[in-house]
């Protein structure tokens, strides 16, 4: 939601920033701009449309200089456009700032400063905190003090950068729930919203905790709270490789993670299984078993596609540690007051480890006492930092808006979680052996799904102009059903729905006509013939069916239109294998539509603002 830049060094900071905002781009591209200092004078480029638009604006016309900030965004006050994107300036064009967040008291800044005599010529929370810095600095010519006061009186959520002819050696750059970390490179330092911004220049870096500043220079750094106090500031290593935020031969990121699964997936157990004992060992969470073990319940939190893995997570812990289980929406959870014992524990999971709203969850249930633990992908992410213990997925850098690769190592994840619970609670070495050895053979079982995509492709071609899509699953692959929806929601704009298949008939049913796609997960387990019954009602009301199914089913070819077969394993790992078909099947429709996949329309990857 939002990337942002800043860079002090010797290289050339307009091109640097460029390319570090072509990474963050997934953060955000309803507009892109740079603003660096040269020869005593600030120069600003933006325009709305993405980071590619920008860079035409600066061949034309290329800024200079060797100290700059940049900011790729996603709009929430304020349209889209030249005027309304970043970098905003101050009404003599001597300061700078780039903005990832929501200054929520802005109105009131704004009155204040139009009282005062300051112009604003944007509709952006941006400028008028920009502005307000301005005016602390005319009363005390001290750009950080100014900067520090300014967000002291601030409320909202903020990471921003700050740069100033006044004091034109500088980067001033703060966070208060937005990410934001400085790269330490040699006399070079990097400001960004995340690592993949800085990775290819430094794998040093500096993370700023929530009401932290750093004040940056080609010498170095001072990091402090916006309450003045000293902080120690840890130097973290990055852990990642450059080529895996790159596209590396495939079309779209979206495509690459969703080929990356086998690894992903290995990666996400890689370590963690104990196949003769039917255990998981689970290093993250050796601080907290005992709390775990007497948990009375269970409550996972997180939004969106993580949300989904959160539901098959339910199915999973409950069926093997027999623990009661929520899930909530994480930005449900503290409006509704919940009710949370000391004795629970709660799992945020999250990919990137910054969605506000996740955030705000793990807050509010450490505040009222419970044990707070995190599944998530990105290693130094606020959620990650924020709680007690957890288990990283290990699913590399996801890019693609639409949650892939993050959503089956998710799966694996909760998959070990339960496995972990279940053998301390109830669960035989046996049983253990049996999903410990089905574990195992998923990766293999994900390329084998990959390596018949053809068929996929061909179903993608016919039903690309359908306005409408409907997905049905039960037991493990209702949430499958609800991800499969909302991905080709996301990237195709196709209306679907994704139901539990039995509750159709008491409402969706009626959307049922031969221009409806149905979508059946119809896996062999123990509802398979309720879902032959439910593909019955269907046909009978002339919907065109699409089963996914396991190989070797006869019966449904009979049944379905078409039919996407994946390999048999046990019920509780099959959503990891029919998400696979789903996720392609919404690529190829948006392809053939010729959508943005990797950028779609109005979303970002990393939501951080409520
Ligand atoms: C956004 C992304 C989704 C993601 C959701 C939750 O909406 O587009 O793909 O599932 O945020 O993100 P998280 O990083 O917390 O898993």
């Amino acid at each position: 939601m939002c990337g942002i830049v800043g860079y002090i060094g010797k290289q050339d900071a307009t091109q640097l920033m460029v390319n570090a905002l072509r990474r963050l781009e997934y953060r955000g591209y309803d507009s892109a701009g740079v603003a660096s200092i040269h020869a005593d004078s600030l120069k600003v480029h933006k325009r709305a449309g993405k980071v590619a638009d920008l860079e035409k604006l600066l061949r034309k016309n290329p800024g200079k200089g060797s100290i700059g900030i940049g900011h790729t965004r996603w709009a929430t006050h304020g349209n889209p456009n030249d005027l309304n994107a970043h970098p905003h300036t101050d009404n003599s064009g001597e300061i700078a700032l780039v903005h990832n967040g929501i200054i929520e008291n802005y109105q009131s800044l704004r009155k204040k400063l139009l009282e005062e005599g300051y112009v604003l010529h944007s509709e952006t929370d941006t400028e008028v905190l920009t502005v307000f810095i301005r005016s602390i600095y005319d009363k005390i010519n001290d750009l950080a003090e100014a900067v520090r006061l300014a967000l002291a009186e601030a409320q909202g959520a903020f990471g921003i950068a700050v740069i100033s002819t006044l004091e034109p050696d500088k980067i001033i750059a703060a966070r208060r729930g937005s990410p934001l970390l400085v790269g330490i490179g040699d006399s070079e330092y990097i400001v960004a919203s995340d690592a993949t911004a800085i990775i290819q220049h430094t794998r040093q870096v500096l993370y700023l905790n929530d009401n932290e500043m750093a004040i940056v220079t080609s010498e170095g750094y001072v990091a402090k709270t916006i309450d003045n106090e000293a902080i120690d500031s840890k130097i973290h290593n990055l852990e990642f490789d450059l080529e895996r935020i790159e596209r590396g031969g495939f079309d779209h990121f979206m495509l690459k993670e969703i080929y990356e699964q086998p690894s992903t997936f290995r990666d996400a157990f890689r370590g963690r299984l104990l196949p003769q004992d039917g255990q998981a060992r689970l290093g993250g969470l050796i601080p907290v078993v005992e709390k775990l073990r007497r948990a009375p319940r269970i409550i996972l939190a997180a939004c969106g596609t993580s949300w989904h893995a959160a539901l098959v997570g339910e199915y999973m812990i409950e069926m093997l540690a027999r623990v009661p289980v929520e899930v909530e929406f994480a930005s449900e959870f503290r409006y509704r007051n919940p009710v949370l014992n000391k004795e629970d524990v709660v799992f945020a999971i999250s990919q990137s480890g910054e969605t506000a709203d996740t955030l705000a969850a793990v807050r509010e249930a450490k505040l009222k006492g419970a044990t707070v633990l995190g599944i998530v992908n990105v290693v130094g992410s606020s959620i990650a930092r924020e709680t007690e213990a957890g288990v990283f997925i290990h699913a590399g850098p996801e890019i693609g808006v639409a949650s892939t690769k993050a959503f089956t190592s998710q799966i694996g994840v909760l998959a070990l979680i339960a496995l972990f619970l279940g053998r301390m609670q109830h669960l035989s070495q046996r049983d253990g052996v049996a999903i410990a050895m089905a574990l195992k053979q998923i990766p293999e079982q994900i390329q084998y799904i990959l390596d018949r995509s053809e068929a996929i492709k061909t179903i993608a071609h016919k039903f690309k102009d359908a306005r409408n899509f409907m997905y049905l699953g039960r037991s493990f692959n209702f949430p499958v059903a609800l991800e499969g929806a909302l991905k080709l929601k996301e990237i195709s704009y196709i209306h679907a729905e994704g139901y539990q298949a039995a509750e159709m008939k008491h409402g969706p049913l009626a959307l049922i006509d031969e221009h409806m796609p149905v979508v059946f997960i119809a896996t062999q387990d123990e509802i398979y013939d309720k879902v032959i019954s439910n593909i019955e009602v269907v046909r009978a009301r002339n919907g065109s069916v699409i089963a996914i199914a396991n190989e070797g089913d006869s019966r449904i070819a009979e049944l379905a239109e078409h039919v996407i077969y994946i390999p048999n394993t046990i019920p509780m790992l099959t959503p990891i294998l029919t998400a696979l078909p789903l996720q392609l099947l919404a690529y190829y429709i948006a392809l053939e539509r010729g959508c943005d996949v990797d950028m779609p329309r109005n979303l970002a990857k990393s939501v951080t603002v409520e």
